[in-house]
């Protein structure tokens, strides 16, 4: 099979571990930089092409798009879509999870909790969302925050309107949410591969810190989900459209509550933690999708 790794660098650690998992079982791969990917529409025609190179003979890709070239890197998935190959993410399910906000107003309207989360669109009225979602304590979160920066636990309402001032200030859009403190600064990671959890992990953040991003400290240990949590993240993967996902839950008195759900999630974390070669899944999660296309022809 020939497999393509759509990644900006080809050194990180989850693109490796996905390379080295496909050539293990054989498989012939190529990383390319989604960037560095041109693109040529004509009636009835998709064409994809790494610099002046035209991509041929393709399988299966595998999109590891990050958040700085999100727009970009679906338009190269809906060309490889239009191009009939099998890509593990598809462009309509990355954008939908991409953006934190479609992604929670998507999955409480299909019946999912989530903390409860307000958004404003001025500074007018900042002061009344902040109430309509706590009377002390918020999290008021930059629509874009990722790795933890941008998400800020606020005490009270004032304090939440002068952080979402200066924001709107800037230019920002920020969320103001319920502020689950039963989670204790730990949130779940569960990752989902084709329909099944592969692996779980707990993340605790840093003493006097609420955020569980390893990126700010936080480390992370083996857990055992429960059936709703497996359940919760499944379903939501489903019906995202998601065949691969990371679903952050926050643990939570009235039941495990949906954070978000990562299109795009990272490997090391998750394989350093549970010793898991979720990579291996992934690339059999392939095989598999090819081998039934392949009945079907
Ligand atoms: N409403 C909340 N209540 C309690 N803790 C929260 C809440 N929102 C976020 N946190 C904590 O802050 C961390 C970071 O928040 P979140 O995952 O929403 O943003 P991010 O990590 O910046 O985004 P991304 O995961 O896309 O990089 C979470 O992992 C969680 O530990
Ligand atoms: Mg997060």
């Amino acid at each position: 099979m020939k497999i393509l790794i759509l990644s900006r660098n080809s050194t990180l650690y989850s693109t490796q571990s996905l390379y080295n998992a496909a050539v293990k079982r054989g498989h012939e791969v190529q990383i390319c930089d989604h960037l560095l990917c041109n693109i040529i529409i004509e009636k009835n025609k998709a064409e994809l092409y790494l610099g002046l190179d035209k991509m041929e003979n393709i399988d299966a890709v595998i999109p590891r798009i990050g958040a700085s070239a999100t727009e970009y890197g679906a338009a190269v998935i809906r060309q490889i879509e239009a191009m009939g190959v099998f890509t593990t993410v598809r462009s309509e399910a990355l954008l939908k999870a991409r953006n934190k906000l479609h992604c929670m107003q998507f999955l409480s309207s299909k019946g999912f909790d989530v903390p409860k989360t307000g958004l404003c669109g001025g500074d007018l009225y900042a002061g009344m969302m902040y109430e309509q979602v706590s009377k002390d304590k918020a999290v008021v979160k930059l629509l874009a925050s990722t790795q933890g920066l941008g998400v800020i636990l606020t005490q009270s309402k004032n304090q939440g309107v002068s952080v979402i001032e200066g924001f709107h200030r800037v230019g920002h859009d920020v969320m103001i949410q319920e502020f689950i403190s039963d989670a204790k600064g730990s949130d779940i990671r569960a990752f989902v591969v084709d329909g099944e959890i592969v692996g779980a992990m707990l993340r605790q953040a840093l003493p006097g810190e609420f955020r569980s991003n390893i990126h700010r400290g936080a480390s992370s240990s083996i857990v055992k989900l429960t059936k709703q949590e497996k359940d919760i993240a499944i379903k939501a993967s489903k019906l995202l459209g998601l065949s691969i996902a990371g679903v952050d839950l926050l643990r939570s008195s009235r039941g495990p509550l949906i954070l978000e759900v990562n299109a795009s999630p990272g490997l090391e974390g998750i394989e350093g933690t549970t010793k898991i070669d979720i990579a291996g899944k992934i690339i059999q999660f392939i095989e598999r999708k090819l081998d039934k296309q392949k009945q079907l022809k």
